[in-house]
């Protein structure tokens, strides 16, 4: 299965996104934009992952989520990958705690890994963003970044990650299969729960 680590923020944050987001799409039907449910921020790729080393994720993640607090976070300007001239991806950036980010993606990856599902990109330099848009050829998305760049959203708290299986297509679909609070302290009897995201197809 493929299967990814992320951070879902909350559900006002992504509104407030969503709210900017919105009118530039009618503007530009050319690029595959996400879908406001879907929207996370990975932090760990890790591709497919077979049975055996997907049942030993959980308990890795568990671990690596309890070494780590929550931390503040808000959506902050946009970029695209590799450039706005020739773009694959439109991106809104982050701005807050970005050294526990980056921290925290470290050691979901390294659970990953001893789990039997490294990263196929683990050691590439980790850089934060939430995909507004997919190109699905290079294109010049310049005056979107433009049009972004200014944005800053209000500031929210990370404080779980989850493991989420994809279902890749046009419209891509997300099973969140397991989620884990920040910290030390976790509610009683908190198991892993299966969220359904976004449609399966
Ligand atoms: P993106 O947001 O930058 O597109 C599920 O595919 C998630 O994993 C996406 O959010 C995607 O990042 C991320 N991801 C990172 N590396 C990937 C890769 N090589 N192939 C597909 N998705 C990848």
């Amino acid at each position: 299965m493929r299967l990814f680590i992320a951070i879902a923020p909350p559900a006002a944050v992504l509104g407030e996104l969503e709210a900017v987001a919105a009118p530039l799409r009618p503007g530009r039907p050319d690029l595959r934009w996400t879908r406001h449910d879907a929207w996370h921020i990975t932090l760990a790729f890790l591709g497919q992952v077979d049975d055996v080393a997907a049942g030993r994720l959980a308990p890795r993640l568990e671990r690596a989520a309890r070494r780590h607090s929550s931390f503040s976070l808000s959506f902050s300007g946009a970029g695209a990958f590799p450039s706005g001239a020739r773009a694959r991806v439109l991106w809104i950036g982050l701005r807050g705690d970005i050294r526990a980010l980056a921290s925290l993606a470290e050691s979901v990856s390294a659970g990953a890994r001893r789990a039997g599902a490294p990263p196929p990109d683990e050691g590439r330099q980790f850089r934060p963003h939430l995909t507004l848009a997919r190109c699905r050829a290079p294109a010049d998305v310049s005056p979107l970044v433009t049009a972004l760049t200014g944005f800053t959203g209000a500031p929210w708290t990370a404080e779980e990650i989850h493991l989420i299986r994809s279902y890749p297509g046009p419209r891509p679909a997300y099973e969140t299969f397991g989620r884990w609070t920040l910290g030390p302290q976790r509610p009683a009897g908190a198991e892993p729960r299966s969220v359904d995201q976004g449609d399966k197809h």
